[in-house]
């Protein structure tokens, strides 16, 4: 292994490390804008330009590989010299728009001024090349062409990632300009990311632009729910409410991107019809109950009814949109109850997948309930029969609703037959309607816990903003319940369930809620 010294550092590197990465490593800032770690090298903006000993001129860092004993210095006058010119060039032709550029704050152009350049432009304002404005290239994405510094980020983005081909340079010297290729649309799957990579404001978000600006959103890490892949992502949200989804490197599982799907899939999260009180089945009407009455009524009748019925009378159908903590409290509360517990994943029959990301199960979490035991087989179908034949007493449904899945009448029958019906989800939907307790959760993006991805990986989502109203998070309404049926005293938080998770089930044995982590670990069976 080579060892290079970068600014009087020395740091052994892998072989075939460059210095932009031999740096990075070493937490050793050299600005770039073309260089991206996920996409091939084009060498061509010169921001990383720095002084490598016994070499007669600088050198790119992004395209320099490490040789041993190599000294780099990124801080030299020569390098400050050459920063300074580079940024002197890219601003000549740039428009005066920060103060109206929703890109200011992340905008790689304005920190690099700030840090490495700081000088008064020598080029008057009339005199700056005229390009297009605000030009809607896609569904997702708007380019402005005088803000773009050329790097190429977006043509390669669409070149070797979705090999799609939407974007490209057009014209020559400082009128060129990036495009759309002749017909084309920037509309493929994938097309959220060029946005994120875009080191300036050339694209932006046409979802999120002007909406906030970025230095008051709060950041929170967690994972996809919208597919069984488990993107990692960055949920961005202020005041309770969710502004964007960005994708979060996990070379395992969605190295630097995500795709529009799930990008846009935080919008459902806070929709118009969410739950937000319990809710329990009057003489007439659903009325309002609080917390404590809610469970301890809906504990002291599905004990009763397992104790006079004996086992089979009860019935839990757990969706895969549970963590693996919900799904392990339900196995837990099924075992006090001698009740059935099923595992359900439903997604829509034309749901789209690809070979990249994209999975046709849209559930984050079936082979957590697979891992668990209750892989989504036909005991639904057998709980529903019974269900309509008047064998069951009681059915627990959590974030399922069963009128949408296969044969809604069969379901709505079932589920007016059912003389107890409780129904834990996030929004309001039919199921609830035939229910004699309806308990809010916290949807994904509102509490902690685990998913396990279609490959075996844990992975944590964390709570970045509260549930609406009362609703509360899922594993601590279960654990509740299950404290009310006589269990243990409730866990006091999602990690706590986690470890009893991986204390009992061999797949997760080994498992620890920190070395989980931020990327995950694969489950012992997967
Ligand atoms: S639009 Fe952005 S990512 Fe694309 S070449 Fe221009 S600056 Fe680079
Ligand atoms: S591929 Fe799946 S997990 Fe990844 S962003 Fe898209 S929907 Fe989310
Ligand atoms: S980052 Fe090295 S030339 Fe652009």
């Amino acid at each position: 292994m080579p060892t290079v010294e970068i600014d009087g550092r020395k740091i052994e590197v892998a072989d075939g490390q460059t210095v932009i990465q031999a740096a990075d490593q070493a937490g050793i800032e050299i600005p770039h804008y073309c260089w991206h770690p996920g996409l091939p090298i084009a060498g061509n903006c010169r921001m990383c330009l720095v002084e490598i000993e016994k070499m007669p001129k600088l050198q790119i860092a992004c395209n320099t590989r490490v040789t041993d004993g190599m000294i780099v210095h990124t801080t030299s006058e020569k390098t400050k010299t050459a920063q300074k010119a580079v940024l002197e060039f890219l601003l000549i032709n740039h428009p005066i728009d920060c103060p109206v550029c929703d890109q200011a704050g992340e905008c790689k152009l304005q920190e690099y001024y700030m840090d490495y350049d700081r000088q008064r432009s020598r080029v008057p304002l009339p005199q700056k090349v005229r390009k297009k404005k605000a030009k809607p290239i896609g569904p997702l994405v708007v380019l402005d062409q005088e803000r773009c510094v050329l790097c190429s980020r977006c043509v390669r983005f669409v070149d070797e990632v979705t090999h799609t081909s939407e974007l490209a340079f057009y014209e020559r010297g400082d009128h060129v300009e990036l495009d759309l290729a002749p017909g084309k649309v920037l509309d493929n799957k994938y097309s959220g990311n060029v946005v994120d990579i875009c080191p300036v404001g050339a694209l932006t978000s046409r979802d999120f632009r002007f909406r906030a600006r970025v230095w008051y959103l709060e950041r929170t890490e967690s994972v996809c729910a919208a597919c069984a892949n488990g993107c990692n992502i960055e949920i961005y949200h202020r005041e309770g409410q969710i502004y964007r989804f960005q994708p979060r490197k996990n070379l395992a599982v969605n190295q630097y991107w995500m795709c529009d799907e799930g990008r846009l899939s935080y919008r459902a999260l806070q929709g118009e019809g969410r739950l937000t009180h319990p809710i329990v089945r009057g003489e007439n009407a659903f009325l309002r109950a609080t917390w404590g009455d809610a469970l301890l009524a809906t504990a002291g009748r599905l004990d009763d009814i397992a104790k006079t019925k004996g086992p089979g009378a009860v019935g839990i159908v757990v969706s895969a949109q549970a963590t693996n903590e919900e799904i392990f409290l339900l196995r837990r509360i099924g075992a006090r109850l001698g009740a059935t517990v099923a595992g359900i994943s439903w997604s829509p029959l034309d749901a789209s997948a690809d070979d990249f990301l994209i999975k046709a199960d849209k559930n984050p979490n079936t082979a957590g309930l697979r891992l668990q035991g209750l892989a989504p087989d036909g005991a639904v179908d057998g709980l529903l029969a019974a269900a309509r034949a008047g064998r069951l007493a009681a059915l627990v449904l959590h974030r399922v609703d069963l009128t949408a899945w296969r044969d809604a009448a069969l379901a709505r029958e079932a589920l007016e037959r059912v003389p107890c019906l409780v129904v834990l989800d996030t929004d309001q939907r039919e199921a609830a309607q035939y229910a004699d307790t309806v308990l809010p959760v916290a949807s994904a993006a509102e509490t902690d816990g685990t998913f396990t991805n279609h490959a075996g990986r844990v992975q944590r989502i964390r709570q970045a903003v509260v549930p609406p109203g009362e609703a509360r998070p899922a594993w601590r309404a279960l654990a509740e319940l299950l404290a009310a049926l006589g269990g243990p005293a409730a866990a006091g938080d999602a990690a706590a369930v986690f470890a009893a998770l991986a204390a009992e089930s061999a797949p997760f044995h080994g498992l620890h809620w920190a070395a989980v982590g931020d990327q995950g670990r694969p489950a012992a069976s997967a």
